[in-house]
């Protein structure tokens, strides 16, 4: 059920997608920056409330009164930035909710990725604990609804010796301090909240906190006209004697308050609960299959570092040396973070299938498709090609080519050395070479699809020989869900390699007995800018 569940939302989302891909360009696409969008409306919240703060009176009885002379005094500046905290929080709900189940359609929670998602929890509760403190502040009529629902709610859990709600019962009974601890927790509560989103993000390498400049300036456009345009405003001083009736309520951070009466405390706190058992069970449920992690085989090490800047998990750091090599260090890979996307083996220098070595070694290599297996299934792949254009396709198995029939399948596209495309139409194997990821602003592994075109297009080692012929290599970044138009880009791309001249014969490359160069560090094994095209 959860299955089909991902898939009706993968579709959802794919549907949403697609159009803004076309309209905004994959890097522009909010829908592929949502968490460094919810970073954005953080630091916007943070700037709008710093300076509301100097406004604000933080005594409960002129509180009120200091944030109608902000809105109604200042509106050209604090009111602006009241309305900009107001909206920017409401946004942040808004992205964590599209965030989380985006995260989920796209299969992104489970395996060694669960912490992520675990850490999702608290940060929803979260933030909901700083934007009804936030209501709390105003102490407008809306004010005294959240302090009044809040407090029946809290009550009704056996935490506090006395009913907190008595608080708001009369005016004799309200203490100022309990306001006092509203601002502190007001405060407290989102530098919390930045504290879990920073560790919400530690095990993912080069996470994207910030929003491509265009995306972040429209967005920033955007709320201040809708400030100008409908300033956030309170409603009327709150009245202790009279119970709030009708009041407008925020339906981002308060749509449970209104099914507290209609429900009943006991089932908003089983919704509550539920759904907090439901998100921290989802990795589980049911687990992924267990991959072996990416294992260094250091005879083959050099200590280059290109694998733990590639690694999109964090899980390879550099340590001392433990053999008798000249290098100081090596990789490591902390098995509990490794996914097996084997981007580290697509990333090591000792990662050429031109060894003439039958059993084909590199400096890191997963144990359950070695970098021998790919060599010898696209070796098999190409010599069952057949027609006027042979094209292999290398393809990740999260993207559009996955179900392509011959394809080369690959945990991710970024597993595969360029070398290895050098290797294929330099021996003639194929007239061309297809590789086929996920979409550019979805893919599974996170930067897979980066590195494959930064090494394609030399800024990245590996580098893409120059000698390799562009025309007769594609690189196809569709969705699993765009079957069609990877037929039909396949299609072009044959047609094209028919309209080419017969391929030049490439001289092959020195043989190069190779083992024991990559650990003496011998640059030709390295392919890197240095060395010849
Ligand atoms: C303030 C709220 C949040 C912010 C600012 C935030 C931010 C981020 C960022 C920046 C990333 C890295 C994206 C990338 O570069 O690939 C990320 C990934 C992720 N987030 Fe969030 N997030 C928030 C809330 C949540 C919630 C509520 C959940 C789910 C319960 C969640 C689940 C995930 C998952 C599963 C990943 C992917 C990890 C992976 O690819 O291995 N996030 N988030
Ligand atoms: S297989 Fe992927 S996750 Fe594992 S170490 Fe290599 S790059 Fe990192
Ligand atoms: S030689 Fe390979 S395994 Fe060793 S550090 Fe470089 S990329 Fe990593």
């Amino acid at each position: 059920m959860i299955g089909a569940a991902r898939g009706v939302l993968l579709r959802g989302f794919e549907l949403i997608e697609r159009p803004f891909d076309r309209l905004f360009g994959p890097a522009l696409n909010p829908l592929a920056q949502l968490g460094a969008l919810g970073f954005f409306f953080f630091w916007i919240v943070t700037v709008s409330g710093i300076y509301l703060f100097i406004f604000f009176n933080t005594g409960i009885e002129r509180a009120y009164e200091s944030v109608e002379n902000l809105t109604n005094a200042y509106w050209f500046h604090a009111g602006v930035m009241r309305s900009l905290h107001r909206y920017a929080s409401d946004l942040m709900v808004v992205m964590v909710m599209v965030h989380l189940l985006r995260e989920f359609a796209y299969d992104h929670y489970r395996g060694k990725r669960w912490f992520s998602w675990l850490i999702g929890l608290p940060i929803i509760w979260l933030l909901y604990t700083s934007g009804i403190t936030g209501y709390w502040l105003v102490w407008d009529k809306l004010a005294y609804y959240v302090a009044l629902t809040s407090s029946e709610l809290l009550d009704y859990l056996p935490i506090f010796g006395e009913p907190i709600a008595r608080n708001f019962i009369s005016t004799g009974t309200l203490t100022s301090r309990f306001f006092t601890l509203m601002v502190f927790m007001h405060i407290a509560v989102p530098l919390f909240l930045l504290f879990i989103m920073w560790v919400h993000i530690i095990r993912i390498s080069r996470p994207k906190v910030n929003p491509p400049r265009m995306l972040a300036a429209l967005s920033l456009i955007a709320l201040v006209a809708v400030s100008i345009w409908k300033p956030a405003l309170s409603q009327g001083h709150v009245d202790l004697a009279k119970a709030p009736v009708e009041i407008g309520l925020d339906w981002f951070f308060l749509p449970l308050y209104p099914l507290t009466d209609l429900w009943g405390k006991g089932s908003v706190w089983a919704f509550l609960g539920g759904f907090s058992i439901m998100v921290g069970l989802m990795p589980w449920l049911p687990p992924l299959r267990r991959a072996s992690a990416a294992a260094v085989d250091l005879a083959h090490c050099n200590g280059c570092e290109r694998c733990v800047d590639d690694c999109p998990y964090e899980a390879i750091r550099m340590v001392r040396r433990t053999d008798d090599l000249p290098f100081p260090t090596e990789a490591k890979v902390n098995p509990a973070l490794c996914v097996s996307c084997g981007i580290c083996v697509g990333a090591c220098p000792s990662s050429t299938p031109f060894r003439r070595t039958q059993n084909l070694k590199t400096g890191i290599d997963l144990p359950d498709y070695s970098l021998a297996e790919l060599r010898e299934r696209t070796v098999a792949a190409a010599q069952a090609l057949t027609g006027p254009a042979r094209v292999l396709v290398l393809a990740c198995e999260h993207g559009g080519g996955a179900a392509h029939p011959g394809a080369v399948p690959l945990p991710c596209v970024a597993m595969a050395p360029p070398s290895l495309i050098d290797y294929v139409l330099s021996k003639r194997l194929a007239d061309g070479v297809v590789v086929a990821g996920c979409a550019e602003r979805a893919c599974f592994n996170r930067l897979g699809v980066a590195w494959t075109e930064q090494r394609f297009a030399r800024q990245r080692d590996p580098y893409l020989r120059t000698r390799v012929p562009r025309d007769r290599i594609a690189t196809l970044w569709t969705s699993i869900l765009e079957l069609s138009r990877f037929k039909k880009e396949l299609g072009l791309f044959a047609a094209k390699l028919a309209t080419l001249p017969p391929a030049q014969a490439i001289s092959p490359p020195p043989p190069k007995a190779t083992l024991d160069a990559a650990a003496r560090h011998e640059p030709s094994l390295i392919e890197n800018s240095s060395q010849p095209p």
